[in-house]
């Protein structure tokens, strides 16, 4: 989301005759746009500030977007005096307006409001990827899951209607985009605010309708939200990638409620059923915080076990990390750092085994991939609808690019994170 949020300012800029140089010694104006999601992110963003610092002696204006912009407002100003702009994503359709003022002189301009009705729709989005483009579809977030930040920065949720969803994905098409990523906060809650009221699932099918899209992905999804039609949808039509990343957080009930996910245990393993009800295999991947306050062994051994339960494709696993204005921050029990460090190694351990186990059923298995570059030896890597990895030598012979094609490719081998293969020929309908 945070990439495709800069590729619309950057598109912003160009229109108001900026031009896009290599390094910031070039700059005459440096956006940062930045995370909060966890302390780390954060800290990253004050130490860069720093090293910025030098740089605002040579008359360059300096500006921080995102949601440490957001969570920390006029407060930047105060720690990095050298900022002349700060401004949340909720603020960004002001963006022409701030910059006209930095542009006249004014030092110090911020765009911190979070009621803002309108989502950051520019015509002047630059994308940086020529086959796969990203639409957000859904701004800011209505839940309040105790440890998370965004429904501080990011604001409420609003939807953008599906005629300007799909009128995007039509131009993208015609521009040569073949797959289109939907983006939002919770994709699930997707509720279209024109006369013909659609929902996600419907949303979804209506972007599969349009030619020359190949591939449709969307994330994030919300358990809670996450309804059956969506599996329909993507049982209905072949463009829907067989891809769902539904965030769990952590296998126990108990916790779950401290978390104020919505859910238990047993309704998020529901929804697994759906998806493995499914005509179509599809792959399933996830988030896990280990380590939120409160957090007993035997509840991280539920954690564990809904692993084995799930066999997920692939994880993203985090160490808890109190942030400011969240419902947890001032929770007791606190797990130490070298405990949550534990923790996860011992997840992470049991989530390879797992992934290793099943790539491994893989070999032999014929994939069609979307080619997205050469990894360090020089091999294609191409990305398969279940959004794998596959790494495979080009044809023999045959000098030509196969950067942004459609190509088979059969499993050879496997690893935990990856899959090799052999290049066999175009895809069909290429
Ligand atoms: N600490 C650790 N992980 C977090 N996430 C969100 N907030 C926190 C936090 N305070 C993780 C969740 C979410 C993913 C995007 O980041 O797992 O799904
Ligand atoms: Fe954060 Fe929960 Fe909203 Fe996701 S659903 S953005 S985790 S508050």
């Amino acid at each position: 989301m945070n990439v495709h949020d800069s590729e619309k300012v950057v598109g912003t800029l160009l229109a108001r005759g900026y031009a896009q140089v290599e390094t910031p010694d070039q700059a005459a104006l440096i956006l940062y746009n930045t995370c909060s999601i966890r302390d780390k992110a954060e800290q990253k963003v004050f130490s860069r500030l720093q090293q910025f610092r030098r740089e605002a002696g040579k008359g360059r204006l300096f500006g921080v977007l995102g949601c440490v912009a957001q969570q920390e407002g006029e407060r930047i100003f105060e720690r990095a005096p050298h900022v002349n702009l700060v401004a949340g994503s909720a603020s960004y359709s002001q963006l022409p307006q701030l910059l006209s003022r930095l542009e006249s002189g004014d030092h110090r301009v911020t765009g911190l409001g979070l009621d803002r009705e309108e989502t950051f729709e520019t015509p002047f989005t630059r994308r940086d990827n020529p086959y796969r483009a990203y639409i957000t579809i859904i701004e800011g977030c209505d839940k309040a899951c105790a440890y998370c930040v965004v429904p501080a920065t990011r604001g409420p949720e609003r939807s953008r209607s599906s005629h300007n969803i799909l009128e995007e994905a039509r131009q993208l098409a015609e521009a040569g985009s073949t797959e289109i990523q939907l983006l939002g906060q919770n994709v699930n809650s997707y509720r279209d605010p024109s006369a013909r009221q659609w929902d996600f699932a419907a949303l979804l099918m209506g972007v599969g309708e349009i030619p020359g899209i190949r591939r449709v992905r969307f994330t994030t999804s919300h358990p809670r939200d996450f309804s059956k039609d969506i599996v329909d949808a993507i049982d209905a039509n072949p463009v829907l990638a067989n891809h769902v990343h539904l965030p769990v957080q952590s296998g126990s009930s108990r916790v779950l409620a401290a978390m104020q996910r919505l859910y238990t245990r047993e309704e998020y393993l529901r929804r697994i059923e759906w998806l493995k009800g499914a005509r179509r295999k599809i792959s399933i991947t996830t988030d896990i915080i280990v380590g939120f306050p409160g957090e007993t062994e035997a509840d991280f051994a539920e954690t564990l076990s809904l692993l084995d339960e799930v066999e997920y494709d692939s994880l993203f696993s985090f160490k808890y990390s109190p942030r400011p204005n969240t419902p947890a921050v001032n929770l007791e029990d606190r797990i130490p750092e070298e405990e949550k460090t534990r923790r996860l190694m011992i997840l992470n351990e049991r989530q390879r085994a797992i992934q290793i186990r099943r790539n491994t059923e893989l070999i032999e298995s014929l994939k069609e991939v979307l080619v997205e570059g050469r990894n360090a030896s020089g091999q294609w890597v191409g990305r398969t609808l279940e959004n794998r990895v596959l790494n495979f030598p080009g044809p023999d012979g045959n000098g030509h690019s196969l950067l942004g094609q459609y190509v088979r490719v059969r499993v050879t081998r496997a690893g935990p994170n990856s899959l090799a293969g052999e290049y066999a020929g175009l895809a069909l309908g290429t």
